[in-house]
């Protein structure tokens, strides 16, 4: 770190519809440090950064550049001044090897292509940073995580002097993130900046230094070192919160006849990958067992196939004994078997209905619904009064549509719903991603209240800390494969985090 301001914003506002994304932002990139952006979902993080990478103009204030004022009418504008972004979704061709992916697009000036010049070149910047990738692989047979080293690398090929990474850490395994935050600073002592987004505050302490942002505007800039985890969460959230502790587990339970028996699941997808490679797992009552890993590894096939929505092309879902592979979804809503999905607008709801109608999505049927051929009004308003109150979630009534809801009020709907409904499995899957700290710590609450009921829970989460302080057991996925299956109680993160790179087999 030099002291220098590279790149920097005055007073940058950028409204949305309805949305004030970015206000009054006064941001420094100081030359060849590795500044994180620290902030809830919804915090302006993406915002600031598409600004700075001129993906989007800001309505008011400026953008400076070594001091002087730069306008980025689009990303052609900052590429030119050395600054390279990458997005949460890339932009990679999928039918182009690695090679030609870099270099096409790169070389625009000549199209004199030297391909092996610029493998060398690329051979030279892998050594020097350590970076592992087969030039020759198509890029749609990479893991999500590779993908980002493509672009990382493109960014090192094209010289950037900025790079800015948005959340890289999702799409990566423990391990590959530690190797990430390596490479980030080796480049910073080569003159790099690198301004990197997350909301892991693990990873927050790893940056030379952290700008904290909440509600659009940035709080305060600060160094880790002269800070604390709970003290930059305070300043993230603007008051005082509990960090999660980890509680002594005690659950007892029998593990000597599963409720769900899972053997030897095959899916392939459309593209002829095996989405479920032989998955074999068993869910026992009054058990959460954790599902790690990055997304994309197959856990949502799987949540599909275990709610019905999928059929697998092979291998059985027993409940109770029962074969119930490939029924209809209501005969595992039948069952008892409740789903939280992923992508809570696109799966969970129906973002027109109101929260009255989402309270019962599905159960409509219900003698308790129906009068004659007609909803039960009365008594569907009833119920979902009595959710609302029930799961404090906040909305001056039942009929506002879920679509005026925020993030973690439209989880509570979807979790009221499941919860009322279920009786024996709860499935949940990332159930509290882009959740406020609060919202977070009452999902967690509820899991565990249904635990101690009786019910099996299928929890999966990218969040390794919180897997370990609430499950029994942890299932370790990746490339539609169970690596091994650890007792929670006596893993660890980095435990975890080699069987998801699947470096050994053992299991527990
Ligand atoms: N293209 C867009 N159109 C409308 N609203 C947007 C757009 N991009 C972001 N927003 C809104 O701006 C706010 C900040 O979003 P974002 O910068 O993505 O936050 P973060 O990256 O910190 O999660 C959010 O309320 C989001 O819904
Ligand atoms: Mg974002």
């Amino acid at each position: 770190m030099s002291g220098q301001a590279l790149l920097e914003t005055k007073m940058l506002t950028k409204h949305f519809p309805g949305v004030v994304a970015n206000e009054g932002i006064n941001f420094v990139l100081e030359e060849g440090e590795v500044h994180c952006l620290f902030g809830e979902n919804g915090a302006g993080k993406s915002t600031l950064c598409s600004c700075l990478f001129g993906y989007y103009r800001p309505d008011g204030g400026s953008i400076e550049f070594k001091g002087e004022p730069v306008k980025f009418r689009s990303p052609r504008d900052s590429i030119r001044y050395g600054i390279g972004m990458v997005h949460q979704h890339f932009v990679l061709v999928d039918e182009f090897t690695v090679l030609e992916n870099i270099i096409v697009g790169t070389n625009t000036e000549k199209w004199s292509l030297d391909l092996e010049a610029s493998e060398n070149q690329l051979k030279n910047i892998c050594d020097e940073y350590g970076i592992d990738l087969k030039f020759n692989s198509l890029v749609r047979d990479l893991s999500v995580g590779e993908q980002q080293w493509v672009e990382i690398l493109k960014s090192l090929y094209l010289k950037v002097e900025i790079l800015i990474l948005d959340e890289p850490t999702a799409v990566l395994t423990p391990e590959e993130s530690n190797k990430l935050f390596k490479i980030m600073h080796k480049m910073g002592q080569n003159g790099i900046s690198i301004i990197f987004i997350s909301h892991k505050i693990s990873e927050v302490m790893l940056a030379d230094r952290v700008s904290v942002m909440s509600k659009g505007r940035l709080i305060d800039t600060v160094f880790p070192r002269e800070t604390t985890p709970q003290e930059l969460t305070n300043l993230m959230i603007g008051r005082e919160v509990k960090l999660r502790v980890i509680e002594e587990n005690d659950n007892e339970y029998d593990r000597s006849y599963p409720i769900l028996s899972i053997n030897n699941l095959k899916y392939k997808n459309k593209y002829g990958k095996f989405a479920l490679n032989d998955i074999s797992l068993n869910l026992y009552s009054g058990e959460i067992l954790g599902l790690a890993g990055v997304s994309g590894n197959g856990q949502k096939e799987l949540f599909e196939s275990l709610s019905g929505n999928l059929n697998p092309d092979s291998g059985t879902i027993s409940y109770e004994g029962k074969e119930i592979q490939g029924r209809s979804s209501r005969v595992f809503m039948d069952l008892g078997i409740g789903l939280i999905p992923d992508d809570r607008y696109r799966e969970g709801l129906v973002s027109d209905f109101d929260i009255s109608e989402n309270i019962i999505l599905g159960w409509q049927r219900l003698n308790d619904y129906t009068k004659g051929f007609f909803l039960n009004r009365n008594n569907i308003k009833r119920l979902a009064e009595d959710l609302i109150k029930k799961f404090n979630i906040m909305t001056p009534s039942s009929t506002v549509p879920v679509s005026h809801l925020s993030g973690g009020n439209a989880q509570k709907v979807i979790l009221a719903r499941e919860l009322n409904h279920s009786n024996k499995i709860l499935l949940a899957n990332q159930p509290t991603r882009g959740l406020d700290l609060g919202v977070i710590e009452y999902v967690y609450n509820q899991i565990k209240l249904k635990r101690d009921e009786g019910f099996a829970v299928l929890l999966a989460s990218e969040e390794l800390e919180d897997l370990i302080n609430l499950c029994d057991r942890i299932a370790i996925i990746s490339d539609g494969e169970i690596k091994g299956i650890v007792e929670a109680k006596s893993t660890s993160i980095q435990d975890i985090g080699l069987l998801m790179a699947g470096q050994s087999e053992t299991s527990a």
